[in-house]
């Protein structure tokens, strides 16, 4: 497990990207390392209704700058009051939090990266690593219409971008399990964060094509240190805590 901190991270820039998300660009004294699917949880502060930090993944890292974006889409009060940081003032960050992604992938094949709304926010960090491991990287990202399309450029600098939009304004039509990548797919790993539902059809698709699948699970948190026991999932093994054995689980962890 690797360690955490307690840092104030000073607001470089925080700017809203669609009309729900914006992203945040904090920069640290010191960064530590994070691996890519691990996450930081956040203290709300001037609120008198959020008491407890609010779990953000890690969307991008550049440990030459000291720095980290985060990528939030605003739904309360939490994320709502994240979204009014200016430039300069501090957010108090715990972090890095969770286990990651198993990025070691043996088999010399691309990787394919899945996310449905905000949970392409991790694989932006996960793809760089991989890309920069000489793996060859496939997006594929799910979003209901082309209104809800997140900026894309920076995963297109990392890898090839595939696109299903649900009324097909976008890319294939469809959800995600219904992109025609699917026909030829050969992938080493398979590394998903969305909605549950998406993910349960991802892995019966990853089990039919016998591909290797992670999954980050996004349930309600509160501690994220594995004190609480509010986020816990039923794995093959018993109740885990998402905060400290995941998020990130194989498929073949779940009972899905
Ligand atoms: C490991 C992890 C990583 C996450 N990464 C991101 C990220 O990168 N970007 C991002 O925008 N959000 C992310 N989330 C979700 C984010 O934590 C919640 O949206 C946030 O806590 C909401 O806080 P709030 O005070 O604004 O809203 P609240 O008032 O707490 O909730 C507003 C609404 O959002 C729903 N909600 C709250 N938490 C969650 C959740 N965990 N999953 C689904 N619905 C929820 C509530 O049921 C309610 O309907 C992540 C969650 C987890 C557990
Ligand atoms: S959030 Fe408290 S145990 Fe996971």
């Amino acid at each position: 497990m690797s360690k955490k901190y307690q840092l104030d991270g000073t607001v470089i820039k925080n700017e809203w990207v669609t009309s729900t998300y914006f992203k945040m660009t904090l920069s640290f004294e010191t960064l530590p390392e994070i691996k890519a699917g691990q996450f930081a949880e956040l203290r709300i502060d001037e609120t008198p209704t959020v008491f407890l930090r609010r779990p953000i993944s890690i969307h991008d890292v550049r440990p030459e700058n000291k720095e980290m974006d985060l990528l939030i889409q605003k739904v309360g009060d939490g994320t709502a009051w994240l979204s009014t940081r200016k430039e300069d003032d501090k957010v108090n960050v715990i972090f890095p939090l969770g286990n990651g992604f198993d990025t070691d992938v043996a088999e010399n094949k691309p990787v394919l990266l899945v996310g449905g709304g905000v949970g392409i926010a991790p694989l932006l960090h996960l793809g760089r690593v991989l890309s920069s491991e000489g793996r060859k990287v496939h997006f594929l990202l799910g979003f209901r219409k082309e209104a809800d399309i997140l900026p894309l450029n920076a995963y297109k600098e990392v890898g090839e971008v595939f696109i299903t939009t649900e009324d097909g304004s976008v890319g294939d039509k469809g959800f995600v399990t219904n992109h025609s990548l699917w026909k030829n797919a050969d992938y080493a790993r398979i590394f998903s964060c969305g909605p549950t539902p998406m993910m349960k059809a991802l892995s019966t698709v990853a089990r039919e094509k016998n591909i290797d699948c992670e999954v980050s699970l996004e349930n309600k948190m509160a501690c994220g240190v594995g004190a609480c026991l509010c986020c816990v999932t039923q794995t093959h093994e018993g109740h885990k805590c998402v905060c400290t054995d995941g998020p990130v689980f194989n498929i073949n962890e779940l009972p899905w």
